[in-house]
């Protein structure tokens, strides 16, 4: 199995594993590491047939196992969701070197991964991402969270994964439209890093729609690339990082204004991309061409363009409770030519409010 991407940070080095089939090898790469006997699969309950039952019953060539399944759903990611895996983790015995595997989507894995992070003040991860969007991003990085009841991910932890493991043909049984969110982030990592990645996401839509596993695999590995590259060089966020969040700041603002229902994060994303292509181009930073370019891939993708039903009063007073504000000021990540971040704070009304226009927001 060759190492894909790798995710360096003062903890050392995370790498991420992507081919078709893989999964059989996470007993085998396990073994790899000086970890304990005692294993805890914590599982998407979604995918506890086949793909937690397959992990689970690999590692019991060699290791003690117990699986725990969660979600699926939002509401998993709490301190409700956690209790029940820390009374397994206390009556397993399990010790500093033992190990949490999370097998599941994003809200599996920043579960499993916070529970993984603080329990005994760390053990052993590893992270199995089932879902587009927990492959294409919130299995790498190393950030875990819960939910607070008045915003998400308010608690957490940074905590690296031993590896990463990542099959592309486990995303076989994605239902549609969680599989289709998941384009957004592959796209924003074309756009704000990776040329030949956008190219191919537009030269290979149908191959990828479709799931043809090797299309999947050469996109998975390009993705990774990118997410494991930025946050190699700030795993806290104190600048790079936030390049990752290009399109976030509208797009949070779009799920928090329509209550986490109406959009996926991945819809509210794509959204957001727009808004800032349009922004950047009023700043004179992108042309018209890439701003096109950017709704072409995007809905090429079935991801949304424009949202209804929400106004614009809505949009800025949820932009104001953005967790990546500093001292009151916006932050926006803008793209000064495509693949080519810039931060920038001095973003005038005018311009957030004829981006906000385009995206059907008044
Ligand atoms: N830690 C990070 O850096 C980071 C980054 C981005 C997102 N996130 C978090 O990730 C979460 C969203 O992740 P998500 O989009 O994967 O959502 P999710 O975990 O809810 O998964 C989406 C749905 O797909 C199901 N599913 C997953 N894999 C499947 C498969 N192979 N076959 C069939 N069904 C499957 C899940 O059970 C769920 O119903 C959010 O909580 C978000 O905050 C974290
Ligand atoms: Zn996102």
């Amino acid at each position: 199995l060759k190492q894909a991407a790798e995710v360096r940070t003062a903890a050392g080095a995370c790498p991420i594993y992507i081919e078709p089939g893989s999964l059989a090898q996470v007993e085998r790469l396990l073994s790899e590491h000086d970890v304990g006997r005692t294993v805890l699969v914590v599982g998407d309950s979604s995918v506890a047939e086949p793909w937690v039952e397959s992990v689970a019953g690999t590692l019991r060539r060699s290791f003690e196992v117990e699986v725990a399944l969660a979600g699926p759903g939002e509401a998993a990611k709490s301190w409700a969701g956690a209790e029940p895996l820390f009374d397994r983790l206390v009556e397993m015995r399990a010790e500093r070197r033992d190990t949490v595997v999370a097998v599941g989507g994003g809200v599996v894995g920043d579960l499993a991964g916070f529970v993984a992070a603080i329990y005994l003040r760390g053990i052993n991860l590893v992270q199995v991402p089932t879902s587009l969007l927990a492959m294409a991003d919130a299995a790498i990085g190393g950030k875990t969270a819960i939910n607070h009841p008045r915003g998400k991910n308010l608690i957490g932890a940074f905590h690296q994964p031993l590896f990463v493991l990542e099959d592309p043909e486990v995303l076989a049984t994605m239902p549609e439209r969680a599989f289709r969110e998941g384009w957004a982030e592959v796209i924003k990592h074309g756009l704000i890093a990776d040329l030949a990645l956008l190219a191919f996401l537009e030269d290979h839509v149908a191959e990828l729609q479709t799931r043809d596993v090797e299309s999947l695999t050469r996109t998975l590995i390009a993705s990774a690339r990118v997410k494991a590259e930025i946050v190699s060089g700030d795993e806290r966020e104190e600048g790079r990082r936030m390049w990752l969040n290009y399109g976030h700041t509208v797009g949070h603002a779009v799920e928090a204004a329509s209550g986490y229902e109406a959009y996926l994060h991945g819809e509210a994303d794509s959204v957001g991309m727009i808004a800032a292509a349009v922004i950047a181009e009023s700043l004179g930073l992108l042309d018209g061409v890439a701003v096109r370019r950017h709704a072409d891939v995007l809905s090429a993708y079935q991801l949304p363009l424009t949202v209804d039903g929400l106004t614009k009063n809505e949009i800025c007073e949820a932009m104001t409770h953005d967790k990546k504000r500093r001292d009151g000021r916006q932050n926006w990540v803008l793209l000064d030519g495509l693949a080519n971040p810039v931060i920038r704070a001095d973003v005038g009304d005018d311009s957030i409010k004829r981006a906000l226009l385009e995206v059907g927001i008044a």
